[in-house]
């Protein structure tokens, strides 16, 4: 049984950091009120002229580098990201040429903050079939240019950042399961109105922006991840004692307290990064492992796991040895 195993993480913040001060001064909030209801701090944000595609790149060559692996003997890149460069060609395909990997297959996945996730089940699948034998995969996001500055119940909560890692097929055991969800009923609770397809009012530009029901997507948000981690240890006939590490999708605080109580979990065995990082959307899970694994928490043979809730509303998980 051959099983896809991390060899490397790796992770990518822009320089420019806006603190909660900072945005206190353009909308009628405050520094205490986005702390005390979000956890977060600050967030890094895109330089004008810095893409999608850019910080996916930073962090894909990090990840090569504590893999000591060069980019042309991957053969499977797969980008999670809601805010690609252009509507065509993908990121993916962009940071392929740029790190030479010719030729193998890259495609970008949207699912929103479980994009990482999602791309993560899809090229263990790739691995463990055979079909690949290194694989890339990368959250990338600059989420920054899809809020709205004016909007305080929005522009509070996001960040842009890149994550990423390299798979292996190893005979060891990697990624154990991934269970991936999704349920459109939900659309309006959190989305951007606007489209390619769709189009939109050019009089009315906030349809460009991200849109959210903020309180709904939090209640939301908790039970569906409490249902996750439960599908997944079940899955896996294991108990929450078995988890080394929960790595979260990191949205606020408060979800990630409340998803560690119903797993009886104390927070110190949850990465957290949310504070200085806000809500990276499919950045977000890749980012927190990187942290823990470089500052030395994540520790290989621990069992690792990480889950994710975003629009749609797409969820999803990911077990896995680290
Ligand atoms: N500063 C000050 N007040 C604000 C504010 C801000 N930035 N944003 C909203 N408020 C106000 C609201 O207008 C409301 O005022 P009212 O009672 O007079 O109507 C009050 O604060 C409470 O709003 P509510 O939305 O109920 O607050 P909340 O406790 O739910 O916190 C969020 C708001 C957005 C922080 C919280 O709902 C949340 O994090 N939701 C999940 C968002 C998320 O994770 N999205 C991505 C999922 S991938």
């Amino acid at each position: 049984m051959s099983y896809a195993r991390i060899i490397g993480t790796g992770g990518y913040l822009p320089e420019h950091i806006v603190t909660n001060f900072d945005i206190e001064q353009k909308v009628d909030t405050s520094a205490e009120w986005i702390f005390e209801r979000t956890g977060i701090e600050q967030r890094h944000i895109a330089a004008p002229d810095e893409t999608a595609a850019d910080l996916a790149e930073h962090a894909a060559r990090r990840a090569l580098d504590a893999a000591g692996i060069d980019g042309d003997t991957l053969d499977l890149i797969v980008v999670a990201t809601t805010t690609p460069d252009h509507v065509f060609p993908s990121v993916a395909t962009q940071i392929q040429a740029r790190l030479g990997a010719y030729g193998c297959p890259a495609f970008d996945v949207q699912a929103v903050c479980t994009g990482f996730v999602y791309a993560l089940g899809i090229a263990d699948k790739f691995v463990r079939t055979g079909s690949a034998r290194r694989a890339l995969v990368v959250g990338s996001e600059t989420f920054s240019r899809i809020l709205d500055w004016t909007d305080r119940t929005t522009c509070i909560l996001f960040g842009d950042g890149a994550g990423a890692v390299v798979l292996e097929a190893s005979e060891e055991p990697g990624i154990l399961s991934s269970h991936l969800h999704a349920d459109g009923r939900y659309k309006e609770l959190l989305w951007v109105p606007a489209g390619v397809s769709s189009g939109y009012d050019q009089t009315c530009l906030n349809q460009a922006y991200v849109a959210m029901r903020g309180s709904e997507v939090f209640k939301m948000a908790v039970r569906t991840l409490g249902r996750i981690v439960d599908e997944t240890l079940s899955a896996n006939q294991m108990t929450a004692e078995a988890i080394d590490w929960l790595v979260p999708h990191q949205a606020n605080e408060r979800i990630l307290v409340a998803t560690a109580r119903q797993l009886n979990l104390p927070m110190s065995r949850v990465i957290s990064t949310v504070r200085y990082h806000a809500n990276t959307s499919a950045a977000s899970v890749p980012l927190a492992l990187d942290v823990g694994v470089r500052d030395g928490r994540i520790q290989p043979g621990q069992t690792v796991l990480l889950e994710a809730f975003g629009g749609g509303f797409t969820w999803g998980s990911v077990l896995l040895t680290y």
